[in-house]
């Protein structure tokens, strides 16, 4: 139960490079389990839900060897289809076992995820695709057992543009015996990082990004090298600390296209943002303008961006207003900012913000991961010291947090 002590009030500065992205590295993670063949991915970030996702892998029969930000996967043998139930309610990312050990063993038995701090985050929509595929699922209090004979093409229509659902598909589909759509697909970037090595890997497959994608069933699929691409949420989390400290950063290692939403956002409320091929500049001289946001499914505004924006917006020059659709208890962090003197009223889906000229140091309880973030901006932004506690929820997707930001000229240190 580690926190953080953060004497805030300073502008950042410097540059620092952006991790690869969480949300990449576990759907690849679980492509691994698809051939037997060795997988090397670069790029990886050493995170906490990474690691549990390698110690799934592990009990699952593979072996894994993590070096650096380098993770090689060779999952010869899979010597069991059970997921080991305590690792696999730690990530809910887990779920995304279930399609590739589908595809690879036929068989699956593992515990429903559960809920989380942000919502009860049902899989209906991964089951409904599963059993499209030719899955039979039975559901014995939380323990799901899942079989078939052989996975069959099918014809998937998502109700809502799931990102868990679409990759779970997707793993599933790569082996199956036949041609499989995914209508109404979600088009995150990270669903077109796991097409690219699911290529890379022999499979075909196309159309991850849009809508509608496409996938022939292939007999086996081999070993490959890839990199993660860089997490977008990490870099729309470093321009919102720059813009709550009124700061000056030079992102690198980002791909501006991805962080599209946040940078538009900004920019209106006029921080100043260059743009170049795989980095960003910004900087942000004065109280910034209030503005309205609601997430939905990219590419519209992202949800894992939604609490970072309200600490930029109770900073800000006016009334913002901040709505969530994606996921239902995505607020918590409110009252947490409340704590430092944000005047904030929560209504139904948004969040009405008042900015204030600053912010006055706290003690703050991380509720979530991207809440957690938040509140390490909040105590960033305060004059004085702000502790932020819980901060293993900002572990399970943040690498080595507080050495970048030292590196930027942050006061912060970490109390085990
Ligand atoms: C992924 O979660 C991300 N996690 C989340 O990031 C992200 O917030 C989310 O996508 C939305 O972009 C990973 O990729 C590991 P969804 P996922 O299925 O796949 C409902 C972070 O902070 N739904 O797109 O679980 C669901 O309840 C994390 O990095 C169903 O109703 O999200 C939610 O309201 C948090 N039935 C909405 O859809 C289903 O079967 C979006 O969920 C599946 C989802």
């Amino acid at each position: 139960m580690g926190r953080f002590i953060i004497n805030g009030g300073i502008p950042l500065r410097g540059e620092v490079a952006v991790s690869g992205a969480k949300n990449s590295a576990l759907p690849l993670l679980a492509a691994c389990l698809l051939t037997e063949e060795e997988v090397v991915l670069h790029n990886c970030p050493r995170i906490g839900d990474v690691f549990s996702m390698q110690g799934i892998l592990e009990k699952l029969g593979a072996h894994v060897r993590f070096s650096g930000n380098t993770i090689c996967v060779a999952a010869k043998e899979i010597e069991t289809v059970a997921m080991p139930e305590k690792l696999s309610k730690k990530i809910r990312s887990s779920i995304f076992l279930l399609g590739s050990m589908l595809g690879r063993m036929r068989r699956a038995v593992f515990q429903y995820p559960g809920g989380c701090e942000i919502g009860a985050r049902p899989i209906d929509q991964h089951l409904d695709a599963l059993r499209k595929l030719g899955v039979g699922i039975e559901e014995e209090m939380d323990t799901i057992h899942c079989r078939t004979e052989a996975l069959r093409g099918a014809h998937i229509r998502l109700s809502y543009p799931s990102v868990g659902a679409t990759e779970n598909a997707i793993l599933a589909a790569m082996l199956a015996e036949g041609t499989t759509t995914i209508e109404n697909a979600a088009r995150e970037p990270e669903i077109v990082d796991l097409q690219n090595l699911l290529l890379a890997m022999g499979g075909k497959i196309r159309g991850a990004g849009n809508s509608r994608i496409v996938i022939e069933g292939v007999s086996r699929l081999h070993g490959a090298e890839h990199t993660c691409i860089p997490d977008r949420i990490e870099a729309g989390t470093f321009l919102a600390a720059a813009a709550v400290t009124r700061g000056e950063l030079h992102l690198l290692s980002v791909n501006p296209g991805d962080v599209r939403g946040t940078i538009d956002i900004l920019r209106g409320a006029g921080a100043r943002i260059r743009e170049e091929e795989d980095s960003l500049w910004i900087r942000v001289g004065g109280r910034l303008e209030p503005f309205h946001l609601t997430t939905n499914p990219y590419p519209d505004f992202p949800t894992d961006m939604q609490a970072q924006m309200c600490v930029v917006a109770a900073l800000s020059n006016g009334v913002s207003r901040i709505t969530e659709t994606v996921f239902e208890n995505r607020m918590r962090h409110i009252d947490e900012l409340k704590k430092a003197g944000a005047e904030a009223e929560v209504k139904g889906h948004s969040a009405f913000i008042s900015g204030v000229y600053s912010l006055h140091p706290a003690d703050f309880t991380a509720t979530d991961l991207r809440g957690g973030a938040a509140l390490v901006l909040a105590a960033l932004a305060a004059q004085g010291q702000s502790t932020v506690s819980r901060i293993e929820y900002i572990d399970r997707g943040y690498e080595a947090l507080e050495y970048k930001l030292s590196s930027l000229g942050a006061d912060i240190r970490r109390e085990c």
